[in-house]
């Protein structure tokens, strides 16, 4: 198996006080790459999934800023997790080559994404059998193993 960087939850740093939260998340520390861009989900209904692809260069790192989500990713090996979004100063890391499906949106579902790199769609994996074809015996085409495994 090769090419598995993991998946990761990141938690950033929080400054409260009697006047709220202040959330912090530096490039470079906190947030493995430099951002490019930024884009943000709302008003997705609680059926819809979004997502469904791969992308072959950018790294995303995802966070609820408001309400929740679900993010399920193929990973490494074969199997599937699901990262449940539902504080914002938790964000999810993404390496490139991970097939990722946001779904399970709350009303007042926020969800930011930080991304590596400016859009290219041409750099997107849109088919599912495309993406297993790809990673073939690197470690996230294994289509052997079943599971999810629910991360909090
Ligand atoms: P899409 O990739 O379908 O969103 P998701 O992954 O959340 O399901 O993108 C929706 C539309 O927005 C599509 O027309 C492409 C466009 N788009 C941009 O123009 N720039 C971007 O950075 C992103 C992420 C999408």
């Amino acid at each position: 198996m090769k090419n598995c960087e993991f998946v990761k939850l990141i938690e950033f740093a929080q400054h409260g006080d009697e006047r709220g939260h202040l959330v912090v998340a530096e490039c470079g520390e906190d947030i493995p790459f430099e951002v490019k861009r930024i884009f943000y989900i709302y008003g997705s209904s609680a059926d819809v999934i979004r997502g469904q692809h791969a992308n072959q260069k950018t790294k995303f790192l995802l966070l609820n800023v408001a309400g929740t989500s679900k993010v399920r990713v193929k990973i490494c090996g074969g199997g599937w997790d699901v990262y449940d979004l539902n504080r914002p100063y938790m964000g999810l890391y993404l390496p490139a080559m991970v097939w990722k499906e946001m779904y399970d949106f709350s009303p007042n579902s926020v969800l930011l994404v930080l991304a590596s790199e400016h859009y290219d769609p041409d750099e997107y994996i849109r088919s599912y059998d495309e993406f297993i074809k790809i990673n073939k015996g690197n470690g996230y085409g294994e289509n052997s193993i079943v599971k999810t495994i629910n991360r909090k």
